[in-house]
């Protein structure tokens, strides 16, 4: 059953809103974060977890913690700190494999998303005369693009030849599995890596990860994915699916900051793949020899060995006070919540239907996450910037969407109700 024809169960009144937050089990995490204010003091309407998710009120002390160590241990502290720096990255191994599932040789937390893309673009992206072209989507994110292309340019191709963008069907918005599936028979042969968001920021499409990596890697071609708009969104099970590798960043449904320590995924058959090239740091040297100060690397088994340099702690702390809450949630129950939530937004916004807006994001759940993409043809920018004067935020993106994410986390019924009345009201005075 898709959510579209289980939305009956959905009412249009206020008191539907307040019933189903009072009968959500997840609703004690909104207590957890700090909502930024409107100007009369009230919480925002915060829907946009899908580009910087909420400070945890317990980030402050996990940061605060480190900064004692720092004060009172020096360089010790890397040693002699309630937790030790050494390993400090260690403590969100479990949490980040549960989260992505994958197993704990597979994940590390380190540098940011672009450079881990291109650190696994440098292992996995190996072109060839006869097999060199990368497939994305059209319109993925432009650090992507620009990644992507700078490697094919890089190894002295040109995206001219060796870039596929995965385009949807005229009169469509997103990309047809079956599509992908067939392009991928056809040209496979020629493709040295299909890299994808697994879901795609802009129109809030969710790929069927499994079924892209199955057909990829049936054609001997190397599958990524950026995780960016899925981690801590969907239920992934990066082991099972098998991609060769996958990144992401924190800050999004992660919580963990601006900036924050990113994701990244090695699939366990990589973990001893010494012969493959690799950008090397000493943070990815065998630890136990790594402060013998030696000239020659040697990495650490898994996805530990593509650090580079001792990692921010600063940053990690902020991601252990989410991770921490994310782990008690748990991923299965915040996606049960975050269907049911989403599904309520598109019920809530049907109602409202008329041509000043459109939803771009597929229907089905299976194929979105959080977030709703709303295309506003006419002064959608005004809109958005009118509804944030108001505290209520979401996001646009040129040249046409308005992006909105109620995160599981910390959204509730509520929220959306008053969101979608707000911005209704709103489009029919702004939109002429
Ligand atoms: C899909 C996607 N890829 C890449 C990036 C770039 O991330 P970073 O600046 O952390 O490298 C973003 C940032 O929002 C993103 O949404």
């Amino acid at each position: 059953m898709t959510n579209f024809q289980s939305q009956s169960e959905f009412q249009t009144d206020e008191d539907f809103a307040i019933a189903r937050d009072e009968r959500d089990p997840l609703k004690e995490f909104r207590q957890l974060f700090l909502f930024p204010k409107t100007a009369a003091g009230d919480d925002c309407i915060y829907l946009c977890g899908h580009s910087l998710g909420l400070q945890p009120k317990t980030a402050a002390a996990y940061v605060e913690q480190e900064l004692k160590d720092w004060a009172q241990l020096g360089v010790e502290a890397h040693f002699r700190a309630r937790n030790p720096w050494m390993p400090y990255h260690r403590l969100l191994t479990e949490q980040t494999a549960e989260l992505v599932g994958a197993k704990p040789l597979e994940v590390v937390v380190m540098n940011s998303l672009t450079v881990n893309l291109h650190l696994m673009m440098v292992s996995f992206y190996r072109p060839t005369p006869r097999r060199h072209k990368i497939v994305v989507e059209r319109g993925a994110f432009p650090s992507d693009q620009y990644a992507v292309k700078s490697q094919i340019h890089f190894h002295g191709f040109d995206p001219a030849t060796s870039l596929i963008e995965l385009t949807p069907r005229s009169g469509e918005t997103c990309l047809r599995e079956e599509d992908i599936e067939s392009l991928i028979e056809r040209t496979g042969h020629d493709i040295a890596l299909i890299m994808l968001g697994g879901v795609n920021y802009a129109t809030g499409q969710a790929f069927d990860m499994a079924r892209i990596t199955r057909a990829g890697q049936a054609r001997g071609c190397v599958v990524g994915f950026d995780l960016a708009h899925a981690a801590g969104n969907l239920h992934l099970k990066l082991h099972e699916w098998g991609p060769d590798f996958a990144v992401w960043c924190s800050y999004k449904y992660l919580n963990g900051g601006p900036g924050c320590a990113a994701g990244c995924f090695v699939h366990e058959r990589h973990a001893r793949a010494w012969e493959l090239p690799r950008f090397a740091g000493w943070w990815g040297h065998d630890e136990e020899s790594r402060f013998e100060m030696g000239p020659n690397f040697r990495a650490m088994p898994g996805a530990d060995g593509w650090q580079l340099s001792n990692p921010s702690i600063v940053s990690l702390a902020v991601l252990r006070a989410s991770m921490d809450i994310f782990y008690e949630a748990g991923m299965e129950r915040l996606r049960t919540k975050s269907v049911s939530l989403t599904s309520y937004l598109e019920f809530l916004l049907s109602q409202y239907a008329s041509p000043n807006f459109s939803i771009i994001t597929p229907r089905e759940k299976e194929r979105r996450g959080a977030q709703l993409s709303i295309r506003v043809p006419s002064n959608g920018r005004a809109l958005c910037e009118r509804l944030t004067e108001e505290g209520i935020v979401g996001d646009w993106r040129e040249p046409d969407t308005f992006r909105v994410a109620p995160v599981p986390l910390y959204n509730s019924y509520r929220d959306v109700f008053r969101f979608v009345r707000r911005f209704t009201a709103v489009i029919g005075e702004n939109v002429r």
